[in-house]
């Protein structure tokens, strides 16, 4: 095993929203279960994350709230580090990127490669907003969508219908700020020539990370086949850490440039005489847990910023990113609030943290996207925690407790069945170690459970409260057998399922060194236990039909707006008619004097008219949407002079209008106040 110290980080989630289960198994669980395994075995480890408060989104939303930036990343800070406290997700530090020691960190990293001439300037051409005076973000552009024609599409992205886009593509582009119809305007920027980078991100990776994860190594891969590009790392906006640099007033550096740094900063903050063992010392292997939207940063322009600084910064040796974590069926988005938030869980599940933790590591998204269903994390909290880890452990302990007083009883020459669990345990636990050091974490509590589930079957197999009735020797050895599974138990676990090893060692009265785990004695005979406790409880229906009701709620309210928006999507305009054209139409009020169906037919009304020149038989296809009740008396607008048409034999003289909307139902029009028959309209 690696003896190097390891440095692990945390990607820094954005301060703008809670956190949900997404994040928890993409980046924060694996991490967890990591560095607990490490710091088990006795590995010197230091584990940084924080908060990333810079960014547009953060401003948009304080803008959308009426409040300030700071107010909001104050708000979801304390949320967000509250609720990987509420896990077990405890940080050496949970630092912060408005720090006054990240500020001052990132301003001097980026000072240092511009005084040493690493970055390239360019001017660009940027939407800038005449009337707030200001450069927009894409963000901060909206339009109409040029795919699916919502008219509150983003100039990055159309959240309506997924397309990403160009602020130049939208249609009616105007700034969120003023309303203003944006400008281009030039600017000048600060870029890292990434493709300088290329030949040594090439050799470095490709050649010398073939055991990175396929998902990771393959996406880079891409990148670089693709050809790197100089990358901006300056913004124009008010609202990050600001460009130290005279004659950069109004620009700040990128967020994808100063959150990456926040790792440095962060540990400079906690350990500021000493954190440079952390981040430049070959004894040092860097790991960094991320999502896979953050590979590039992290495998490409973050190294190229390390390698640019130089000064013995080490690179990772690994970047295990995860795939994404879907809910029931669909992908997890924040802003159609279709997510499980871990402050909400906290609250709604007391106590339970390990059955998430649990869920979310058997389901991991470790090499494609994967799902998360209730359905799926009642049945695995009932049928594998409940009726396998807890029972079997409930078993052991209840029945030391019966027939030996708590104590651990002697056990006496082993037989076959034994022995053959006995030997399970070492390959096992070889089997988990394999695992968690290649960061196939799924797989190693399949190992940890294969050991509960042994232990289960050993018990069900060799009835100890049926050969207590006749042989308490035999008894005694099962137990002893059994509570030395129960130990394996706590010890295997304890990565994963932090709390509920704790509760086990509290009945064990024990604590255990890694190197214990399968070892034929861990609690000696005579050792004597707590009382029992259960470790989990099964989970009912009820509790899980809150949590799909509130889903499907969700999902009902978002249909409804998505029928509403497609209902207020305007059709195209019709080409250009002269004002002849529209003067030759003879539009006029008129009232339904009487209506009906047209026999044999759904769609038809045959309906007589006062157009106030005549009484005349109109046939229209509005039986779908209304019935010869509905008409009976309402005031109308019809197009009088279109040529006479047969229809099922009736002659239509004349057409009623109607308005079509976006959901193709048709209304027809009436005058907002009643008029006399025959006015005329135009
Ligand atoms: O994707 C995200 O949530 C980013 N806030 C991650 C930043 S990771 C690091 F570079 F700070
Ligand atoms: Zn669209």
């Amino acid at each position: 095993m690696e003896t190097k110290r390891t440095l692990v980080t945390c990607a820094l989630p954005y301060a703008n929203g809670p956190v949900h289960i997404g994040h928890l198994a993409g980046v924060y669980i694996p991490a967890d279960i990591y560095v607990r395994y490490l710091r088990s075995r006795g590995r010197e480890v230091l584990y940084v994350c924080g908060s990333d408060e810079h960014g547009v989104p953060i401003t948009i939303k304080a803008r959308q709230l009426g409040c300030s930036p700071q107010d909001i990343v104050d708000k979801y800070h304390t949320i967000i580090k509250d609720s990987f406290e509420g896990l077990g997700i405890h940080f050496d530090i949970y630092g912060r990127t408005t720090s006054e020691v990240h500020e001052k960190n990132a301003s001097e990293f980026f000072r240092k490669l511009y005084d040493d001439g690493k970055f390239i300037t360019r001017e660009s051409e940027q939407y800038y907003d005449p009337e707030a005076k200001t450069f927009l973000a894409d963000r901060y552009i909206e339009g109409t969508c040029p795919k699916c024609g919502f008219e509150g599409a983003y100039g990055d992205q159309c959240e309506h219908c997924g397309s990403t886009l160009s602020p130049e593509e939208l249609i009616n582009p105007r700034s969120k700020l003023s309303g203003a119809e944006p400008v281009k305007k030039k600017t000048v920027h600060w870029y890292l020539p990434l493709q300088d980078y290329e030949e040594w991100l090439r050799k470095w990776i490709l050649e010398g990370h073939k055991e990175w994860r396929p998902n990771v190594y393959g996406q880079v891969k891409s990148w670089l086949d693709g050809g790197l590009q100089p990358r901006a790392v300056t913004r124009d906006l008010d609202w990050g850490v600001p460009v130290p640099v005279e004659g950069a007033e109004g620009k700040v550096l990128y967020v994808w440039f100063d959150a990456p740094i926040g790792y440095i900063s962060n540990t400079r903050e906690l350990l500021p005489d000493s954190w440079e063992k952390w981040w430049k010392s070959p004894d040092t292997r860097l790991i960094h847990f991320i999502g896979k939207d953050n590979i590039v940063f992290h495998c490409i322009v973050f190294p190229a910023m390390l390698k640019a600084y130089g000064d013995g910064y080490i690179l990772p040796d690994n970047v295990p990113a995860n795939e994404f974590l879907n809910l029931e069926g669909d992908k997890i988005s924040t802003s159609r609030g279709w997510a499980v938030w871990a402050h909400e869980y906290l609250k709604d599940f007391p106590g339970q943290q390990d059955v998430l933790r649990y869920v979310l590591t058997a389901n991991a998204p470790e090499t494609k996207d994967n799902d998360f269903s209730w359905k799926d994390f009642q049945q695995r909290n009932n049928s594998e925690l409940v009726a396998v880890f807890g029972n079997f452990v409930n078993r052991a302990v209840v029945l030391t407790h019966k027939y030996f007083e708590g104590r651990v009883p002697q056990c006496g020459e082993l037989l076959d069945i034994d022995r053959e669990l006995l030997e399970q345990i070492p390959q096992l636990r070889a089997s988990l170690e394999r695992n968690i050091e290649e960061f196939h974490f799924r797989e190693a509590l399949k190992d940890a459970m294969s050991i509960a589930r042994a232990g289960n079957k050993y018990i069900s197999d060799t009835e100890p409260w049926k050969v207590a009735k006749t042989d308490m020797e035999r008894c005694a050895t099962i137990l002893n057998i059994s509570l030395q599974i129960c130990a394996d138990l706590a010890i295997a676990f304890a990565p994963f399922t932090p709390f509920t090893c704790e509760k086990l060692c509290d009945m064990l009265q024990a604590r255990f060194e890694w190197d214990k785990l399968g070892c034929p004695v861990i609690l000696p005979a005579g050792h004597q236990l707590a009382p029992a406790q259960l470790l989990f409880s099964k989970i009912e229906d009820e509790a899980i039909d809150v949590q799909t009701a509130r889903l499907e709620a969700i999902k009902k309210s978002r249909e409804q707006a998505e029928k509403e928006a497609a209902a207020r999507k305007a059709a195209p305009q019709k080409p250009s008619c002269t004002f002849e054209d529209f003067g030759k139409l003879d539009i006029r009020t008129a009232t339904v004097l009487a209506a009906e169906r047209v026999p044999k037919t759904d769609k038809l009304l045959k309906l007589t008219i006062d157009t106030g020149i005549d009484k005349r038989t109109i046939v229209s296809g509005i039986a779908g949407q209304y019935s010869p009740e509905d008409m009976v008396g309402k005031q109308i607008c019809v197009l009088a002079n279109l040529e006479p048409r047969t229809i099922r034999g009736i002659e239509s003289k004349g057409m009623i209008l109607m308005a079509a909307q976006g959901d193709g139902k048709m209304r027809f029009i009436t005058p907002q106040e009643v008029l006399a028959n025959g006015a005329q309209i135009g």
